[in-house]
């Protein structure tokens, strides 16, 4: 039996009056999410003995999301990740974007992304699962974008323990869409440590080369004989040291995209604490919290460096300009449609 309560979380300084919706269980997992950035704010598992804890970095009020964080547990969008100085043509038109990465680069939707609005929300309970479903309407020009832009992401916490996102999208003008979820795990619990002990398998032969300002060059490399292999599980801090500054890099999944499959899985060796990601995206960003540098305090302490991992799923960064890889262009008539499911055991 899952069950969906809604509790006020804060006001924005608008006046808007934003909620959290807190999703529980029969397993007792518990699912925090609230309508600002449609963002999980807090994710409460069992581990096999019982001992339940928060695995996603994050804070209990509105106001320290306010105040400025990395992306903890945000949607994003309208283009999650990288375009190559803000900048793409799209049917013979040229488009710019907000710089807001590196003073050149436009990162995760930009100065004010989908992770910092308000959207629409419609909790539900069902019989074995709670549903949040979220709708927000991206104007045209926002951010540099063409067309309005219609999103929905639903989240669905079911007694499988299984946290599903599912986004969806529509436009009236042709328009890049890459949205994706920025939570960062900690299986031990957030605040409790790093995550370099954690043994993480990602089913990815492939990955895109990037330069130092993280643009892909445009090429697909095998990961085979690199630090970046995790075609295997492998403790993320095995090789850590040889990657400057820490992973933060693209893998081309072996799927291909387009169906669900097992993407990445991790484990947590002090809890056992697993964690299965499947979607159907062809991409995933593995981010190993390298700049989280001990400034933030959330929930359960300070979040220092490789506090947290994400995977984001998602088209390849800078798709918009490499004609070659899978497309992010959404028309209209179209409907884009990205499902991940995180499983936990
Ligand atoms: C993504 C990027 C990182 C960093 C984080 C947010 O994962 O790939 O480079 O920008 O978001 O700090």
């Amino acid at each position: 039996m899952a069950t969906i309560n809604t509790k006020p979380f804060g006001r924005l300084p608008t006046g808007e009056l934003v909620d959290v919706y807190v999703l529980t269980n029969a397993g007792g997992t518990v699912a925090r999410i609230t309508n600002y950035g449609a963002m999980l704010t807090q994710l409460h598992v069992p581990d096999k003995k019982g001992n339940s804890a928060n695995v996603v970095l994050g804070f209990d009020n509105l106001e320290q999301y306010l105040a400025g964080h990395p992306y903890f547990g945000c949607t994003v969008g309208r283009v999650a990740n990288r375009i190559a100085n803000g900048t793409f043509s799209l049917d013979g038109v040229t488009y710019q974007l907000a710089r807001n990465e590196n003073g050149v680069h436009h990162l995760h939707g930009g100065k004010k992304g989908f992770d910092k609005v308000l959207w629409k929300a419609e909790p539900a309970a069902g019989k074995q699962e709670a549903t949040v479903k979220f709708t927000y309407r991206s104007p045209d020009g926002e951010e540099g974008y063409p067309g309005n832009l219609d999103v929905t992401v639903i989240y669905t916490l079911t007694d499988a323990n299984e946290l599903k996102i599912e986004y969806a999208a529509t436009t009236d003008r042709p328009t890049p869409v890459n949205l994706t979820n920025h939570s960062y795990f900690n299986l031990a619990g957030a605040g409790c440590g790093d995550i370099l002990d954690h043994e993480l398998m990602i089913a990815a032969k492939k990955y895109t080369p990037a330069d130092k300002t993280l643009i892909p060059t445009g090429e697909i490399a095998s990961v085979r004989g690199t630090p970046l292999d995790f075609t295997s599980p492998t403790a993320i801090g095995a090789r850590i040291a040889q990657v400057p500054g820490g992973y933060d890099l693209n893998y081309v999944l072996d799927s291909g995209g387009g169906k669900l499959a097992l993407a990445a899985r991790v484990r947590d060796p002090k809890t056992g604490r697993t964690m299965e990601v499947l979607t159907t995206e062809p991409g995933i960003q593995l981010y190993t919290g390298n700049f989280l540098d001990g400034s933030l305090t959330g929930l359960g302490g300070t979040y220092k460096k490789h506090y947290g991992f994400c995977l984001e799923t998602q088209h390849f960064p800078d798709s918009v300009n490499k004609p070659h890889w899978p497309t992010m262009i959404l028309r209209p008539g179209q409907r884009y449609s990205h499902v991940t499911v995180h499983k936990f055991m």
